[in-house]
């Protein structure tokens, strides 16, 4: 399967964001300003951080939620599948923002020991949201109802 890094790849629901870093002799900074780096305003911010080696998180879908991933520390990887086509991202740098916008099934994997991914997300938690089975997933996504 296909990594891609530091390429940005439009799709129907996902695309990836290479931030501008803010640099000096101190060392660096990313700002992400509402709207103008992020397609949306951003309602809440999680983080997950001291994933067990092995482990592989999200296994959803949303119905409206939009997120951009970025993976602070460390890395991790991310499964993102339409129900057409199955993208993988490495995310190994603060730079990238990996956006996802809602009917895509993602997974997160290979989390490093150090790894500290940060969710930006368009609204608050809601479980009615997700989409946690993925044949109801797919079927949503080739226009299905449930
Ligand atoms: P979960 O959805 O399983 O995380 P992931 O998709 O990353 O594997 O969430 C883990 C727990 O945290 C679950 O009990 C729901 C809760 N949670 C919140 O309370 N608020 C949030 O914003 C998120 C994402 C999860």
């Amino acid at each position: 399967m296909q990594i891609l890094n530091n390429a940005i790849k439009y799709d129907a629901g996902f695309k990836v964001y290479n931030y501008k870093i803010k640099g000096d002799d101190r060392g660096a900074l990313i700002s992400i300003e509402n709207s103008i780096d992020i397609p949306f305003e951003i309602k809440r911010v999680y983080y997950i951080f001291g994933t067990s080696s092995g482990i592989v998180r999200g296994k959803h879908a949303h119905k409206e939620l939009k997120q951009v991933l970025i993976c602070t520390n460390g890395s991790c990887s991310v499964l993102v599948d339409d129900g057409k086509k199955k993208h993988h991202f490495l995310l190994d740098k603060p730079d990238i923002g990996l956006y996802v916008n809602g009917l895509v099934w993602r997974e997160m994997y290979d989390f490093s020991p150090d790894c500290v991914l940060m969710v930006l997300a368009s609204d608050i938690y809601c479980e009615d949201d997700y989409i946690r089975n993925y044949s109801d997933f797919f079927k949503l996504a080739k226009g299905g109802v449930l």
